[in-house]
């Protein structure tokens, strides 16, 4: 609530709140008339299957208080907790105030854990099954959205297990990939080059993996690659760790290695981001993962 400048939409999601309960109890109130002593009770005139008709009678005293409480309870809430617009209770409860809470006493508990492990270098840590597996706990909270349960990646993600690398896969460049975060700029081709440059050189990236492609298309596109996408990916394709450029001379496609997509790719151009997390999980927890995503590019290579 605090997002809002003006204090009107704080009276107006507070009056609307109070309104909607106040109106609860009022149409409670009224349609729990008692019968007076004496008063016959009538049928509603609705009948069903032929003798089934239903009655005008009050709402049992039991039901009616159970609402009653209800209204009470939600009452006795909106004083305690934050509901009122910008009114924060008088808890002083916040989501944010608990997660922090949670989080200081999770650190305070696993954080020995961690620092065990922070003492180690990384190609120990790696070996250590027990620190893989706090690691691949960490993975499947944090990275999998992205990466899959499996750290297989997916088209714009990348797989961490096939020791190809974007970044470079020795234990300290994971860690600072994880840490600081990456981007991934590739710029768009077609505004230069038009649609038939895009697509000859296109080709040319297809034959740099051997793959099929037209050959006239091709060394057409074997010049535009010269001038243009050398400087990023390398005289001869074979990427730039310090960028991230891929390496196009591999079977390895971080968007797709169908002409459809590396034209789509050229044309439009690609910018994968990786998050940082060094703020977010700090220091124990990247090294644990640092060092499990080390190992498992080293059961890849087996
Ligand atoms: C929001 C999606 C997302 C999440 C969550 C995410 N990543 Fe990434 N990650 C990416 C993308 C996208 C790239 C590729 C960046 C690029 O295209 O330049 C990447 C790249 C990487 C790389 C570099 C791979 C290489 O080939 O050099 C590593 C290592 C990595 N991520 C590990 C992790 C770990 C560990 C976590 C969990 C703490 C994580 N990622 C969480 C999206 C994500
Ligand atoms: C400024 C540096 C730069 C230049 C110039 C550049 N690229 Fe890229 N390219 C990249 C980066 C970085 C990526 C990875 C993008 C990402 O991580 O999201 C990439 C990705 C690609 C991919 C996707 C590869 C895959 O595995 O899916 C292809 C194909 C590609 N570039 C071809 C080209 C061609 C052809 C040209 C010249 C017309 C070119 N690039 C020029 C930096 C560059």
């Amino acid at each position: 609530m605090s997002d809002f400048v003006s204090g009107f939409w704080n009276g107006y999601v507070t009056l609307i709140t109070l309104a909607s309960i106040f109106g609860c109890a009022v149409v409670l109130k009224l349609s729990t008339k008692r019968v007076a002593a004496g008063e016959k009770v009538e049928t509603t005139g609705h009948v069903w299957d032929e003798d089934l008709s239903e009655w005008n009678n009050p709402l049992p005293g039991w039901w009616r208080w159970l609402f009653y409480i209800t209204i009470v309870f939600a009452l006795a809430y909106l004083v305690l907790y934050p509901g009122l617009g910008s009114y924060p209770g008088l808890l002083g409860w916040t989501s944010r105030g608990q997660y922090n809470d949670e989080s200081a006493q999770a650190d305070a508990e696993y954080g020995p854990l961690f620092d065990k492990y922070l003492k180690q270098n990384l190609k120990m840590v790696a070996a250590d099954p027990v620190a893989n597996q706090m690691g691949q706990r960490l993975f499947l909270t944090y990275c999998y959205q992205c990466h899959g349960s499996d750290a297989g990646g997916g088209p714009g993600f990348p797989n961490l297990r096939d020791n190809d690398w974007l970044y470079g896969g020795d234990p300290e460049t994971i860690q600072a990939t994880i840490a600081n975060g990456r981007n991934g700029f590739m710029p768009a081709w077609e505004p230069i080059l038009g649609e038939q440059g895009v697509k000859q050189v296109a080709n040319y990236v297809l034959s740099l993996s051997g793959r099929p492609h037209d050959a006239v298309l091709a060394s057409a596109g074997k010049n535009i690659f010269a001038s243009n996408c050398a400087v990023c990916h390398g005289p001869e394709g074979k990427g730039n760790q310090t960028i991230g450029a891929p390496n196009l001379t591999d079977r390895i496609w971080l968007y797709g290695g169908s002409e459809k997509t590396i034209m789509e790719t050229i044309a439009k151009g690609r910018h994968g981001v990786m998050p940082a997390w060094k703020n977010r999980l700090g220091e124990g927890k990247i090294h644990l993962l640092a060092a499990y995503v080390y190992s498992l590019s080293l059961q890849g290579q087996k």
